[in-house]
């Protein structure tokens, strides 16, 4: 009996270890926060980093995993950890940006996060979710098929990740804070970097170039990451086309393209083959900058690609979009579409309960409100930025989510406007500082949602100040792309064009400058989640909105309680 009793256990666990279940892991990591001095462009600057290094730690996991990461806080500075792409599904409390889903961890204090990553595959990616900390600290997160599942297409030989950033030589927190004190624009960078080095063609940097040694014939897997605080970034390699299989880990029809577009926050996943001559070939970046009469910085940062066994020589230089290329911008937007074959593909849902028209935009709040003085903008104003007239203002005694879940009031209303409080000529640069329209103020108001409804919002740019590209990223959900175009969105017109087959389906949407574009998603996952502007500073003035989804009538629908070590405000 004894003997039957054990060999029963023992098929039994080893019927378990062989489920999928069995094969999902727990991946633990340590992040040490801390003030670092580095030497780039011929000068030493003081950054924040996780773990000594810029970008930081690479996470990898299988779909399936749990990741477990203690976040030391050995900075001067408060600091919380957005996991920018992951589902959080029944986990908001992880999610990460202050004062929505958790109040800050303080200098000397530590946060554990926990959460697994299901229902998603590819490039990832986490950084800081306060104030402008996240142009150093961030770093990759790579989510590959669990046991026994493989990529949509062939294996690569190697994949490298390449994380685009953006660096001032000052500390970025005060060229934050002196763009809002002055409530005009910052101070712009003064070097855009891959994996962390601006290259061969900024001052001091030829030892700062990355170098990726590829060999004949073989196909690499890059997964580009676009984590620049403020700027759009054209991709380009000499000689070699790039074959797009993933944006913001989802899987798409494949794309061939000689140059990848991605607005702050997005990621891509692409094949590239050493089919050329052996030799050196730049790879390189440089900014899209959609908006007419703002200062950026018009430079471009270097990585080298080099054959095995090829002579040293200059390496050659692709031909970069100029910065305004618009039309080339638009064209890698709009002509990803998703693979319906994916493990993941849901379906674009057919019914819609809740219909949302969204301005975005830049806009005006009076010189002395929120004790300004100093007004640098516009009409001797200060610059807010808005989405259907609403600036968002964050809470600091709670956050959002805790006061969801507890029920808390007066921390924010619901009265988040589905259509914007005028229609008007929204991209007719004759509304160019229309007093009327111009103006407005702060507040926390939510969209509340019911558990599974589904949401089309239809997000349009205005030109009050100027129009420009708004890469608007989505928190907790994906969303599909229906549609997308220039001037003024015409429900009869434009949603004829709606792709209800294959979309894409991201995160992360660059509304096309002085246009619109139409999302759809589910609302299925209980929680708080923030909808916002990905080019940093426009979210320091204002550009984002907060959906409350409600929780389901089944425990497998409601958000469980929050961790006993939460961050207390
Ligand atoms: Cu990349 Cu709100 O985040």
């Amino acid at each position: 009996m004894m003997n039957l009793v054990f060999v029963l256990a023992c098929a039994l666990a080893s019927l378990a270890s062989s489920s999928s279940f069995a094969s999902a892991a727990l991946v633990e990591h340590s992040f040490h926060v801390q003030n670092l001095t580095i030497n780039r462009l011929c000068k030493s600057q003081v950054i924040t980093a996780v773990n000594g290094s810029l970008p930081g730690p690479i996470l990898h996991v299988k779909e399936g995993d749990s990741l477990v990461v203690h976040v030391f806080n050995k900075s001067p500075y408060n600091l919380t950890i957005h996991w920018h792409g992951v589902f959080q599904l029944l986990t908001g409390w992880y999610d990460g940006p202050e004062y929505t889903t958790q109040c800050p961890i303080r200098p000397g204090s530590s946060f554990t996060y926990r959460f697994t990553i299901t229902g998603q595959e590819g490039t990832l990616w986490w950084h800081a979710h306060i104030k402008w900390l996240r142009a150093t600290v961030h770093g990759a997160l790579i989510v590959k098929p669990r046991a026994g599942r493989s990529y949509p297409f062939p294996k690569p030989h190697r994949e490298v990740p390449i994380i685009l950033g953006e660096l001032w030589n000052e500390n970025v927190l005060d060229v934050e804070d002196e763009a809002l004190a002055t409530g005009g624009g910052p101070k712009i960078s003064d070097a855009y970097m891959i994996n962390g080095r601006p290259g061969d063609r900024y001052p001091c940097s030829t030892d700062d170039t990355l170098k990726l040694k590829v060999e004949k014939g073989k196909t690499y897997l890059l997964r580009i990451i676009n984590a620049a605080l403020n700027s759009i970034l054209f991709f380009k390699i000499a000689n070699h086309k790039m074959k797009v299989v993933a944006v913001d880990a989802s899987y798409t029809n494949p794309y061939v393209t000689d140059v990848v577009v991605l607005a702050q926050g997005q990621t891509a996943d692409v094949l590239i083959i050493a089919d050329q001559t052996p030799g050196r070939y730049y790879m390189a970046a440089s900014p899209y900058v959609s908006a007419t009469g703002v200062k950026f910085s018009n430079t471009f940062t270097t990585g080298i690609i080099e054959y095995k066994r090829s002579k040293q020589s200059k390496p050659i230089m692709p031909i970069l979009p100029v910065y305004n290329d618009t039309p080339t911008a638009h064209r890698f937007f709009t002509n990803l579409t998703g693979l319906l074959t994916g493990p993941f593909w849901s379906g674009v849902p057919d019914k819609i309960d809740e219909r949302m028209f969204v301005t975005v935009g830049l806009g005006l709040v009076p010189c002395d409100a929120h004790g300004g003085t100093s007004c640098l903008g516009p009409l001797g104003q200060r610059v807010a930025s808005s989405m259907n007239n609403v600036s968002l203002q964050f809470p600091t005694k709670l956050s959002l989510l805790e006061a969801f879940y507890r029920n808390v009031g007066g921390i924010y209303t619901t009265d988040f406007p589905d259509n914007p409080p005028l229609r008007f000529d929204y991209t007719n640069p004759n509304n160019r500082l229309n007093q009327e329209l111009i103006m407005t103020s702060k507040s926390t108001k939510v969209k509340k949602v019911k558990f599974n409804a589904t949401v089309e919002i239809v997000l349009q740019n205005t030109a009050l100040i100027g129009t420009e590209n708004h890469p608007m990223h989505l928190h907790g959900l994906s969303f599909f792309v229906l549609a997308q175009g220039f001037g003024n969105f015409d429900p009869a017109r434009d949603s004829k064009k709606f792709n209800l087959v294959n979309p894409q389906e991201i995160n992360n949407i660059p509304v096309p400058v002085g246009g619109w574009s139409v999302i759809r998603f589910r609302a299925n996952n209980p929680g708080v989640w923030l909808m916002h502007c990905h080019l940093d500073l426009h979210v320091s003035w204002g550009l984002a909105m907060v959906f409350v989804v409600e929780n389901g009538p089944t425990p497998s629908s409601r958000l469980p309680p929050p961790p006993p070590d939460f961050p207390k405000c």
